[in-house]
């Protein structure tokens, strides 16, 4: 076959494959069987690869990824992808609250007409971010921790919902943000299928999407029956925004994607908080999951005028639906040690299907918790669960708690009932109470941990117990472990719950920095560890070393000190010495540092053991980048100066506005106060203008504002 009769008949093949592609997967209406289309199929893969030229970056084969991964690369979001805002209140008023501080941000009065929103599903899945270069997909990412994702490319086209070639005029580059779903119909057919193969089912939508993204292997995330809704944009190039989301959401559709039908646009709250309504009665024929539903600002002009607040933008809401709720009985109250020592009660549930998954534990929280709820052994309870959080119990039904006869008469059957009142809350015994007490007694913690023996305290005023013996018990050297090892602290991939188990167990392990001596040998020795894996440890451990100074402080598992507060120290400090040896007032100078975090710090580097794990880990070879750190606020013509900003300057995005300052060295302030030094006002300046008058505070307009900052 000639080049140009080959090329001829790869296209047709395309053309052939994509229509039918287009009956199975939109219109689920299949056009051939399957064997004809796999004819079809490895006919064009044969083509394709005797000549490579052929090989269109859009071919209906791109969609099979190919080899599996040994990890994902980190994809940087330029424009971070960020997260919306909860609104807690379930009822109406989550709209209009949400209302209220919008038309408060821009100032406007009360008689100013109403704002106009749009209103969309909060889709259940992974938020992915898909980019185009001159129309075609080149890469596709998670939102990880929102600056930084994971390239998962190959999995993303696999997704046939996506597509690789956009329609129409495309920009040189479009980032398009979405979420990567799995409709309920499609995983029940599939774990049908999976249950009759002897394969793992999938738990639930959420779980079976964000699992099958993140899989090295992309035949497998190819096998999951994955979709795609598009519901924004990240970076773009070449491309002029529409001024309202709709338009954008509508451009998107017209781009090829898939846009979710139920949507509308409002004027004001009220059609906001019916929509929630409506959409909320809908959910049983929806056929995928939502837990709530997305208000934003329509205008985008106006949703740039409102910015953001730390990660989230103030023009956007997710107004959820209340958490679904079930009953059944308690079989069993134990009491779990967490990383940090501190003693959870975990009742034991009969088990029940709620919010989508079967569930057999629930949270008590704490001693406190337990007592107040009272919740006891054969009790029946409420149990509650809301999206990813552990499930947890609402309340006891009292009214059903099994009853033992009393075996007390007069005087005492007199204060046993007394007893039973006041334990229950109720005001009056009802009638089976009589003669009868609860069969089971009020829980208490135990004086000792359950894992070790040491000794249980309290904190000062705290709610909290904690078993006393640190690493010395097993559980809490097993949080430890599996914390040091996670994939953001010092990623240590293959260091798993039973195997961590089973090296405590033996003795292999009584720090982490023990895990920089453990040998293949030694691992391969362990339950269910064959040589390879043993070996792929020992290489991810040995890879661990290299880290940055923020990984590192978050592997340390220093109480209150979270991965971004751990970037904020390793940012602030630069170096492990200034970080170990700053007191409270030093500390106290980060961004987010406050007395209580300062604290836990302070504790954890005067623990003699502590700074003696760091040490070996540093003479196992863990090693990072030093820096200088840096000074809270550059020193600059703003040095010190507090600012507030109102309104709109005519050239200056207020983002800028308020990153120029700051990088002048000055703050900038929500709010105008006698601490404020100048007030910036712009076009529609309210209130803050007003009090800034008041005060007699410098009021600078935009021009005033940049010869500021040139110094002058
Ligand atoms: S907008 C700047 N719209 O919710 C706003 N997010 O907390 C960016 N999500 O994980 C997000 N449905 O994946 C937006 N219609 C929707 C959404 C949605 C679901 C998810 C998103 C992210 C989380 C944000």
């Amino acid at each position: 076959m000639s080049i140009d009769e080959a090329a001829r008949r790869a296209g047709w093949l395309r053309h052939e494959i994509e229509t039918h592609n287009r009956a199975y997967y939109e219109l689920d209406a299949p056009t051939t069987t399957d064997a004809a289309y796999d004819a079809l199929f490895r006919e064009l893969q044969a083509l394709e690869a005797e000549n490579p030229v052929l090989a269109a970056p859009d071919s209906p084969t791109r969609r099979v990824g190919g080899r599996p991964l040994a990890q994902f690369e980190t994809v940087v979001h330029a424009v971070p992808m960020l997260s919306v805002q909860t609104e807690t209140d379930t009822g109406a008023s989550g709209a209009e609250d949400f209302d209220t501080r919008v038309r408060r941000e821009l100032e406007l009065s009360e008689t100013a007409p109403p704002i106009e929103y749009t209103a969309e599903l909060k889709f259940d899945g992974l938020a992915v971010s898909l980019r185009y270069e001159h129309g075609l997909f080149v890469r596709g990412a998670t939102r990880g921790d929102g600056l930084n994702g994971e390239d998962v490319t190959q999995n993303l086209r696999t997704v046939h919902d996506i597509p690789l070639r956009l329609q129409g005029a495309a920009p040189p580059v479009l980032e398009v943000r979405g979420e990567a779903y799995i409709r309920r119909d499609d995983l029940a057919r599939y774990n049908e299928k999976a249950r009759a193969c002897g394969e793992k089912p999938l738990v639930n939508p959420r779980n079976g999407a964000a699992g099958s993204i993140r899989q090295l292997d992309p035949a497998i995330a190819g096998s999951r029956p994955l979709k795609f809704f598009a519901y924004g944009v990240g970076v773009i190039e070449g491309w002029r925004l529409p001024a309202t989301h709709r338009e954008l959401l509508d451009a998107l559709e017209a781009f090829g994607f898939p846009v979710c039908e139920h949507r509308i646009v409002a004027q004001g709250w009220r059609s906001l908080a019916d929509f929630h309504d409506r959409m909320g009665g809908r959910r049983a024929q929806i056929p995928f999951d939502f837990d709530g539903v997305v208000y934003k600002v329509n205008s985008l002009a106006l949703q740039n005028r409102l910015g953001f607040r730390s990660r989230e933008p103030r023009w956007a809401v997710a107004h959820k639906y209340p958490a679904e709720e079930a009953r059944t009985v308690v079989t069993a109250i134990e009491v779990q040690v967490g990383r940090t020592g501190a003693l959870t009660p975990v009742a034991k549930l009969k088990p029940v299907f709620v919010g989508g998954v079967t569930v057999t534990n629930a949270t008590l929280h704490n001693e406190d918790e337990a007592r107040r709820k009272d919740v006891r052994v054969g009790d029946t309870v409420i149990v509650r669960r809301a999206g990813d959080v552990i499930p947890e119990v609402v309340g006891v039904v009292l009214e059903e708690r099994p009853l033992a006869r009393m075996r007390f008469r007069g005087r005492e059957a007199f204060l046993a009932t007394r007893e039973i009142v006041r334990a229950s809350g109720m005001r009056k015994v009802p009638g089976p109470y009589s003669g009868r007490m609860p069969r089971h007694p009020a829980f208490e913690l135990p004086g000792t941990c359950p894992e070790c023996g040491s000794r249980v305290v309290r904190e000062k005023g705290g709610a909290i117990a904690r078993c006393a013996g640190g690493l010395v018990c097993p559980a809490q050297l097993k949080g430890a472990l599996l914390h040091f090892a996670s994939r953001r602290a010092m990623d240590i991939e293959g260091l798993g719950d039973r195997l961590v188990e089973q090296l405590i167990a033996g003795g292999h392990v009584e720090t982490p920095a023990d895990l920089y001596a453990l040998t293949a040998p030694a691992l391969a020795s362990m339950e269910r560890m064959g040589d390879k894996s043993a070996a792929n440890l020992v290489a991810a451990i040995e890879e661990s070393k290299e880290t940055s100074l923020a990984r590192l402080i978050f592997a340390l598992g220093i109480r209150n000190v979270g991965e971004s507060t751990a970037k904020d120290l390793a940012r602030h400090f630069g170096k492990l010495a200034a970080l170990w040896e700053a007191d409270a007032v030093a500390l106290e100078k980060v961004p987010d540092v406050g007395a209580i975090v300062a604290e836990s710090i302070l504790d954890f580097f005067a623990e003699a053991h502590n700074r003696e794990v760091i040490e070996r880990l540093i003479a196992a070879g863990v090693h990072w980048k030093e820096s200088e750190g840096q000074a809270d606020a550059p020193p600059g013509p703003f040095s010190g100066k507090v600012f507030v900003l109102t309104g709109t300057l005519p050239n200056v995005k207020r983002d800028d506005a308020r990153a120029l300052i700051e990088n002048a060295g000055g703050k900038v302030s929500g709010s105008v106060s006698k601490k404020t030094d100048y007030v910036v006002a712009g076009e529609e300046a309210g209130s803050k203008l007003d009090k800034a008058k008041e005060l007699g505070i410098d009021i600078l307009d935009e021009a005033g504002l940049l010869q500021r900052l040139q110094g002058a």
